[in-house]
C-alpha cells in the first residue's frame, strides 16, 4: 500500500510509521512526506530514511484549491493510495477530499469529540480532565470530526502538559501503526 504522510512539525509520528513500514509491522510504503512548512523537522527525518519530502508553502499559491492541486499532482505521480496525516496543521479541502474519499486518516491527541483543534493537550489540562487520550479517525471537511477508527485513553500526568504530551506520544506511536495496519488489510 503506497501512502503519503503529511506533517507540519517534528514528525515523531512520521518516524514511527516509517520504522513500522521498514520492519514489516505496517504493510505499507511511505512514498512521500508532504509538508507545508519549509522548516519542519519532519523533513530532516525523511532525508535520514531516504523518503522524498515535498515542501509546498501555501502562500505560493493563489488559492487553497491551487495549493491542494499541486499536492494532488505529486500524489498521483507517486501513485499514492492513502493520505496519512501526522501533525499536519491545515484543514483538508475539497480537492484532496474528493480525490481520496474515505482514504485520508488523521491522528489527534485527545479522546474526540472532546478537545478538537489546536493544542488539544493544553485544552484538556486547562479543563482539568484526569483522563485524555489519542484518536485515529477518518478525515472529513470538519476540524477533527470524521468517523472514529481507534481510541486509547491516557492519564493526565501531574496536570503537566509536557509529561502528558510524552505519554500521549508514546501511545500515538503504536496506536497509529496498529490502526493503519488493520485498515490496510481490510
Ligand atoms: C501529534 O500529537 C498528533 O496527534 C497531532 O500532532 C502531533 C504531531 O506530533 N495531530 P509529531 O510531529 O508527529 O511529533
Amino acid at each position: 500500500v503506497k501512502i503519503a504522510v503529511f506533517a507540519s512539525g517534528s514528525g515523531s509520528n512520521f518516524s514511527a510509521l516509517a520504522e513500522a513500514c521498514k520492519n514489516g509491522e505496517l504493510n505499507a510504503e511511505i512514498v512521500l512526506l508532504v509538508t507545508n512548512k519549509p522548516d519542519a523537522y519532519a523533513i530532516e527525518r525523511a532525508k535520514k530514511v531516504g523518503i522524498s519530502a515535498l515542501v509546498v508553502p501555501p502562500k505560493s499559491f493563489e488559492s487553497k484549491d491551487a495549493y491542494e492541486q499541486a499536492i494532488l499532482s505529486a500524489l498521483q505521480e507517486s501513485e499514492v493510495e492513502w493520505i496519512v496525516l501526522a501533525g499536519y496543521m491545515r484543514l483538508i479541502g475539497p480537492v484532496l477530499l474528493s480525490a481520496y474519499p474515505s482514504k485520508i486518516i488523521n491522528i489527534h491527541p485527545s479522546l474526540l469529540p472532546s478537545f478538537p483543534g489546536k493544542d488539544a493537550i493544553g485544552q484538556a489540562i486547562a479543563h482539568g480532565v484526569k483522563v485524555t487520550g489519542v484518536t485515529v479517525h477518518l478525515v472529513d471537511a470538519g476540524m477533527d470530526t470524521g468517523p472514529i477508527i481507534a481510541q486509547h485513553a491516557v492519564d493526565v500526568v501531574d496536570g503537566d502538559v509536557e509529561k502528558t504530551t510524552e505519554a500521549i506520544h508514546a501511545v500515538e506511536h503504536y496506536l497509529y501503526k496498529d490502526a493503519l495496519s488493520e485498515l490496510f488489510s481490510r
